[in-house]
């Protein structure tokens, strides 16, 4: 099968990384010109990844045409490309619809797909939407897909996606307070990574667990963890985040 990524940025990149890392048998993959950065550092780096002359050279090389620009980028140049009618659009772009994408390129085979940076350690969740099974078999040997009927449900998934950010964030936070406190940047983020990174597999391991046992589990009555949960519910920190939720969601 020959693959084609429309724009050659962040996403691009870790999905061609995780699929070098799966059992995917591909044939080619075409990336287009832009980033110039990204994409020489990408063929240089894969025999099978070619820089395609343009777009439209890339669309028309390919099986799967994989969406991986901005949504402004894609209002812009979708509807001036050419695609083939028995050709599979697969999207990541996160505020073009279906019907939209439909439209610009004339395509009823289209596939919105939301991967995240971990994809290229074959790691995570992967939204696909709305369901479509040989989309599912690829992005099976890349993380763990879910499947999910309905659009306007998907949107509630790329409304949590935002929360990579934050999430780094409060492991930076917590790293840099021990720095503060006088520990070695170093030590203090390896100690970080390993906690957070800790208390993610612990939770995939008890995934029978309701995540609100989880929370009460991690706490012993009068203990620090209780002190630090009700501190920060007392400051409205969880009602904060279900605002940004809700106000992020808006975009969608
Ligand atoms: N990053 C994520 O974690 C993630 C996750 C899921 C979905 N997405 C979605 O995936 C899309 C891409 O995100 P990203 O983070 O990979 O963004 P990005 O790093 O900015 O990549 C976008 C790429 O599009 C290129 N581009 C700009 N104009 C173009 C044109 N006319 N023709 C072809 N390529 C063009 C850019 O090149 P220049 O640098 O030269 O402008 C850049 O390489 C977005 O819609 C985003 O919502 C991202």
């Amino acid at each position: 099968m020959k693959i084609g990524f429309l724009g050659t940025g962040h996403i691009t990149s870790s999905v061609i990384e995780g699929i070098f890392k799966s059992k995917l048998k591909i044939t080619k993959i075409y990336i287009s010109p832009r980033n110039r950065l990204v994409s020489k550092k990408l063929s240089k780096k894969f025999k099978k990844v070619s820089i395609s002359k343009n777009n439209q050279q890339l669309v028309d090389m390919v099986n799967w045409v994989f969406l991986a620009i901005t949504p402004k980028v894609g209002h812009k140049i979708l509807k001036d490309l050419n695609f083939k009618s028995n050709q599979k659009i697969v999207s990541f772009i996160s505020t073009i619809n279906i019907k939209e994408i439909k439209k610009y390129t004339k395509n009823n085979k289209v596939t919105r797909v939301i991967p995240m940076p971990f994809i290229g350690i074959k790691k995570g969740p992967i939204i696909i939407c709305p369901k479509d099974q040989k989309v599912k078999n690829f992005f099976d040997k890349l993380g763990k897909t879910i499947e999910i009927k309905n659009e306007k449900v998907s949107k509630n998934f790329w409304t949590t996606s935002s929360f990579m950010a934050p999430f780094y964030q409060m492991m930076k936070t917590t790293s840099d307070w021990l720095v503060k406190k006088g520990v070695n940047r170093k030590m203090a983020e390896d100690y970080v990574r390993e906690f957070f990174s800790a208390l993610s597999q612990d939770s995939l391991f008890k995934n029978k667990l309701p995540l609100k046992q989880l929370v009460s589990e991690s706490q012993t009555p009068g203990g620090i963890n209780a002190q630090a949960l009700t501190e920060l519910k007392k400051k409205k920190f969880y009602k904060i985040q279900q605002k940004v939720l809700n106000s992020v969601f808006k975009r969608f």
